[in-house]
C-alpha cells in the first residue's frame, strides 16, 4: 500500500503539471489547522514569483485540474493561496482496514535496501558500564530496529574498547596481588577457568585506575603490561581472554536488561593485526607521512571553518591510537561485509574524531567513495542541576545502579495501584521502568542534552513512556472485555467504520500517517519523531475513548468497526514501541 503522503503528492504533482505550474512546488504537508484541512499545499505561494501571477489564481488553477479520486474531496483555497485537502471518510475506512490486515501496518519495504552497520554501545571492557553508556545503547538499538524494519540489512556492532590501557592496569595490579597465577610465570599450561571472579575485576579496576594517577612506577608497569599484551606475551594473552570471558558475559546480561542486543561482539582487539599493514600501505601510497616522529594523514579541507588537525595513525613510539583502530575496523568491515553505510552512535563530543576518521577513510580508499559514513552524535544526560548526571555523592553513576533505582521507584508505584503478587509487581515494574528510561531519552532529539528525572519520566500521564504503555494496556483491556462478551465468530473484526465523530476521524487520520512517519524517521535517523508520533496517537486514541462508548454501542456492526480501529491502534502503538526498544505489560 502506498503511503498517504505519497499518494497526495502524486495527485498534487499531476494537478500542478496539468495547470502549468512548476512541479518543484507540488508537495503536501500536514495541515496546521486541522479544523480546516487534513493536509495542505503551499506551493502556489512559492510558485507565484516565478510565474508572475497571484498565488490565489495559481491555487485555483491547480484545484481545477486536481483529481482527488476516491482519496480526497475537492480542494479548497484559503487565505492568500493555501490549498486545503480533506481526506474522504470512505478512504480513511479503507486505508485503516488495509493497515489492519497488513502485518507491517502499511509500511512498505524499502525498494533499494542498503547494507548498514550500526556501531553503538562502545563499552570499555573491565570498566563498569556507567550512565554515559546509556544513550549509545538506547539510541543505537532504536536506530538499528527502525532501519531493519524499513527493510535494510542491518548489523549492530558493539565495538568494545577491549585492548587498551585499562587491560594493562588490571594485569599489573593482579600480577602484584596474585603473583602465583600461572599467567605471570608464562607456563605452557594455562588454567581453563579464571582463578578470579567478576567481583574481583570490579574491585581491581577502580583501585588500579586511581592508584595509577598517583603512583608513577605503577602507571609505568601498567603501560608496560599493555604493551606486552599487545605484542603477544602468551601469559598476558591468556589472562586477557579470561578477563574478556567474564566481562563479556556481564555486558551481555547488562545489555539484555536494557533489551539491547548486538549482532557482532567485535572489539578493538579484533583488528590489531590489520594495523601494521594498513599503516605501511598508507605510507607507501603517499597518504601518510612522518611528522615530528608521528605518522599522520592530512585531512583538512579548504572550506573548513574550524581547524581539522591531521589524522594520527601512529605515535612516535609506534603505538596505535583511537583513530587507527577505527580505520582498521572500517577496513575489516569492508573485507567482511562491504557496508553501504556505517552509522556511529557516539557522544557528540567525539565529533572531531569522526570527522578525521571519515575523511581519512575516504581519502585513502579504506572505504569506497560512495560509502555513507554517518556520525549520530548524542548530547549529555544531565541531572536536575543541569550538570552531567552523578550519584548523590557526586561520583559516576553506574548503569546497574541507575536501573535498579528506577525499577524500585516503579515497583512502589505498581504495588500502590494494584493487588498483584510481589513477583508480578516486580516484573511489571521492570517493563514500565525500561519504557520510562528509554522514552525519556529517545523523545529528545539525540543531539540535544536532556535532564533526567525519575519522577517526570515515570509519570503515567504526560509525554512519557508509561503513558504510552498505559494507553496500550487500556486498549488491551477493552479488547479482552469485548472478546468475553461475544462469540468467537465475532472476535475478529477486520473492518473499520466510516468515521462519524470528529475524534474517530482524528484517530484514523493519525493512524494512516504511520508509514510516512516511519519513512521519515528512518531517513533522518530520528527516533524522536516516532516518539512524537506515538504520543500524538495515544492522545487521539484517548480522546476517542472519552467521546465514544465502545462496548455499550448497541449497533453490532458499528461496535465491531470500533474494535477493529482499536486493534489497529494497538498494533501501531506496539510496533512503534518495539522499534524504540521496549514493550508493554498486560496490566499496570
Ligand atoms: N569506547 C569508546 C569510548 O568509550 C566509544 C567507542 C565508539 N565507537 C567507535 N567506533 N569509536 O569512548
Amino acid at each position: 500500500m502506498q503511503s498517504l503522503e505519497k499518494q497526495l503528492n502524486e495527485k498534487i504533482t499531476k494537478a500542478f503539471a496539468a495547470a502549468g505550474i512548476p512541479a518543484d512546488h507540488a508537495a503536501v504537508k500536514m495541515s496546521d489547522r486541522s479544523e480546516l484541512a487534513d493536509y495542505q499545499c503551499n506551493g502556489a505561494m512559492a510558485a507565484a514569483k516565478a510565474m508572475h501571477m497571484a498565488p490565489r489564481d495559481i491555487a485555483a488553477n491547480a484545484a481545477a485540474s486536481f483529481d482527488g479520486g476516491d482519496l480526497c474531496e475537492n480542494l479548497e483555497i484559503a487565505g492568500p493561496g493555501f490549498i486545503n485537502i480533506k481526506i474522504k471518510p470512505a478512504a480513511l475506512a479503507a486505508m485503516t482496514t488495509q493497515m489492519l490486515s497488513d502485518d507491517r501496518q502499511g509500511v512498505e519495504e524499502i525498494q533499494t535496501p542498503k547494507k548498514i552497520i550500526v556501531d553503538y554501545g562502545g563499552p570499555n571492557v573491565a570498566k563498569p558500564l556507567h550512565v554515559g553508556h546509556l544513550r549509545a545503547a538506547i539510541i543505537g538499538e532504536a536506530v538499528k530496529r527502525m532501519l531493519r524494519f524499513a527493510g535494510h540489512e542491518v548489523v549492530g556492532d558493539i565495538h568494545m574498547g577491549d585492548w587498551g590501557y585499562q587491560m594493562g592496569l588490571i594485569i599489573a595490579s593482579m600480577e602484584e596481588e596474585s603473583p602465583e597465577y600461572p599467567y605471570f610465570s608464562d607456563q605452557k599450561n594455562m588454567p581453563e577457568n579464571p582463578p578470579f571472579t567478576l567481583s574481583d575485576l570490579e574491585r581491581i579496576y577502580p583501585e588500579a585506575s586511581a592508584r595509577a594517577k598517583q603512583d608513577e612506577p605503577f602507571r609505568e608497569r601498567a603501560l608496560e603490561a599493555t604493551h606486552q599484551l599487545q605484542s603477544g606475551r602468551p601469559g598476558y594473552r591468556a589472562l586477557w581472554r579470561h578477563i574478556m570471558e567474564l566481562s563479556v558475559a556481564d555486558l551481555k546480561r547488562n545489555y539484555a536488561n536494557l533489551n539491547v542486543h548486538f549482532d557482532w561482539w567485535k572489539g578493538e582487539s579484533d583488528v590489531q593485526d590489520l594495523i601494521a599493514p594498513m599503516a605501511a600501505d598508507l605510507k607507501e601510497k603517499g597518504f601518510a607521512y612522518v611528522d615530528d616522529g608521528a605518522l599522520i594523514v592530512d585531512v583538512a579541507e579548504p572550506e573548513d571553518k574550524k581547524e581539522v588537525p591531521p589524522c594520527m595513525i601512529l605515535k612516535s613510539d609506534g603505538s596505535a591510537l583511537y583513530a587507527t583502530t577505527d580505520l582498521a575496523t572500517l577496513l575489516d568491515r569492508e573485507k567482511s561485509f562491504q557496508p553501504d553505510q556505517v552509522i556511529y552512535v557516539v557522544d557528540k563530543r567525539q565529533g572531531m574524531h569522526f570527522t578525521q576518521v571519515f575523511r581519512c577513510a575516504k581519502k585513502t580508499g579504506i572505504v569506497p567513495q560512495e560509502t555513507e559514513l554517518d556520525f549520530l552524535g548524542f548530547g549529555t544526560m544531565n541531572g536536575e542541576d543541569g550538570q552531567p548526571y552523578k550519584t548523590r555523592e557526586g561520583g559516576v553513576m553506574r548503569l546497574a545502579d541507575l536501573i535498579a533505582q528506577i525499577n524500585d521507584y516503579m515497583y512502589e508505584k505498581v504495588i500502590e495501584n494494584n493487588t498483584v503478587t510481589e513477583d508480578e509487581a516486580r516484573s511489571t515494574a521492570q517493563v514500565i521502568a525500561l519504557a520510562a528510561l528509554k522514552y525519556g531519552d529517545l523523545s529528545n532529539q539525540a543531539s540535544k542534552d536532556y535532564i533526567f528525572s525519575i519522577e517526570r519520566f515515570a509519570s503515567f500521564d504526560g509525554n512519557t513512556g508509561p503513558y504510552l504503555l498505559y494507553t496500550i494496556v487500556r486498549i488491551k483491556s477493552i479488547l479482552e472485555k469485548y472478546a468475553v462478551g461475544c462469540g468467537p465468530e465475532m472476535n475478529t473484526p477486520a473492518q473499520t467504520n466510516m468515521p462519524e465523530s470528529e475524534s474517530e476521524r482524528a484517530l484514523m487520520l493519525e493512524l494512516v500517517r504511520f508509514p510516512d512517519v516511519i519513512t521519515d524517521s528512518c531517513v533522518a535517523l530520528a527516533p524522536h519523531r516516532i516518539c512524537a508520533y506515538l504520543y500524538a496517537l495515544a492522545g487521539k486514541f484517548n480522546a476517542f475513548y472519552r467521546d465514544v462508548k465502545i462496548l455499550s454501542e448497541p449497533d453490532d456492526q458499528k461496535k465491531s468497526g470500533y474494535i477493529a480501529l482499536l486493534k489497529l491502534t494497538q498494533k501501531v502503538m506496539e510496533r512503534g514501541i518495539d522499534l524504540l526498544g521496549f514493550e508493554a505489560p498486560d496490566r499496570m
